[in-house]
């Protein structure tokens, strides 16, 4: 408003405004074009790493790297949180190991990727809120979920600054419903202590939801910033809902389709030690396909593949069901 104001008076600068207003109109909602895009580079926690694997399968980025096709650069580590500064855990997390392997690599010139043809993913927040860390009040002192949140949105700017240009932020699943946190959980290899079980339904619905919209709103003004940047934001919690109400669009295995249970589910005792193995109950072969979420805590490998399919879908512009693009 101010630069407008200042433009008016004087007329070589209205023109100029003029140009700059109408090219960012221009550039906005467009994303990437189709085809644009030829290497994948991947960040986030053990949905996305593609070594230790959470889906008891493949990893989503494989897939997708096989849909594409791209070419796969995974930084993601299991039991990654954004930052180990606001949520102390001993795992490698995005600002402390993932950014820095990955500048790592730029600098000594082993990563050479040209930013047009380049989109960066990030799928970050399970570990952040969860189980000992934001739900069980095991943060730093004072940190919330707009610090966590923040700090996620920060991973943009921080590649930004380098020469990225394409980024596809991953939002939280409805988390409330992964059988450690739904309201009918039970002690598992994720948590064996009592607790209160609907209440941490209700503050992960809370916390998952809340961090969601800040992501969003926080998204949405950043291509102000952030000139000549694709901003999107990839509705990971609309997308698991979906597969939630629907199993049967998204689900194909043999046994009866399950959105509660998993294709390992593993029973412990109140206090049991977490290394021990728990009474499982191991789904197999082709009734794995029939299962939402592989263990207490993981999607499946059949609900990783939608993943795949979708996120390569929003990047190549072939669906725009799950995906906003913000610039
Ligand atoms: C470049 O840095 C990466 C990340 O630290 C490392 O894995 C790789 O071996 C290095 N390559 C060279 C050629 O130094
Ligand atoms: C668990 O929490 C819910 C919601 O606050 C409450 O209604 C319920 O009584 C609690 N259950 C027990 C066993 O304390
Ligand atoms: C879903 O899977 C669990 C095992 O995790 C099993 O106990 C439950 O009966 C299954 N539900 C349906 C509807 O098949
Ligand atoms: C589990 O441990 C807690 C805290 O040490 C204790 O209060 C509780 O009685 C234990 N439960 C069982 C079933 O041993
Ligand atoms: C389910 O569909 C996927 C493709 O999304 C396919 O790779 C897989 O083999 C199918 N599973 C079964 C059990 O048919």
């Amino acid at each position: 408003m101010l630069r407008l104001l200042r433009a008016l008076q004087y007329p070589k600068g209205l023109i100029v405004a003029v140009v700059a207003a109408v090219s960012a109109l221009a550039a906005q909602h467009v994303g990437p074009q189709p085809g644009q895009i030829k290497n994948l580079v991947t960040f986030g926690d053990s949905y996305t790493d593609v070594v230790s694997v959470g889906d008891g399968g493949v990893a989503w980025p494989v897939y997708a790297a096989g849909y594409g096709p791209f070419h796969l650069f995974p930084f993601a580590r299991s039991g990654a949180t954004c930052s180990n500064n606001l949520t102390p855990r001993n795992f490698p997390s995005v600002f402390e190991n993932e950014l820095p392997l990955y500048f790592a690599g730029v600098a000594n010139g082993s990563l050479k990727l040209t930013p047009e043809e380049t989109i960066y993913t990030l799928w970050i927040g399970t570990n952040d809120v969860g189980a000992g860390t934001l739900l069980t009040g095991n943060q730093s002192p004072g940190v919330t979920i707009v610090d966590t949140v923040s700090c996620a949105v920060n991973w943009v700017k921080t590649l930004y600054a380098s020469g990225a240009r394409n980024f596809l932020f991953q939002n939280m699943i409805p988390l409330q419903h992964v059988p450690l946190y739904s309201a009918d959980s039970y002690p598992n290899r994720f948590w064996t202590a009592k607790r209160n079980t609907t209440e941490w339904s209700i503050f992960m619905t809370e916390l998952v939801n809340s961090g969601n919209e800040i992501a969003k709103l926080m998204l949405q003004s950043l291509p102000s910033t952030l000139p000549k940047a694709h901003i999107g934001l990839f509705d990971s919690y609309a997308l698991f809902s979906d597969m939630l109400v629907r199993p049967q669009a998204y689900l194909n295995g043999t046994a009866p389709l399950n959105i509660t249970g998993a294709v390992r589910s593993c029973i412990f005792q109140e206090n049991e030690s977490t290394s021990d193995s728990g009474d499982c109950t191991t789904a197999t072969g082709s009734a794995k396909d029939s299962f939402l979420w592989f263990d207490e805590l993981h999607p499946s490998e059949q609900a990783d593949r939608v993943v795949a399919r979708e996120v390569t879908n929003a990047i190549q512009r072939k669906s725009s069901r799950w995906t906003t693009w913000f610039s």
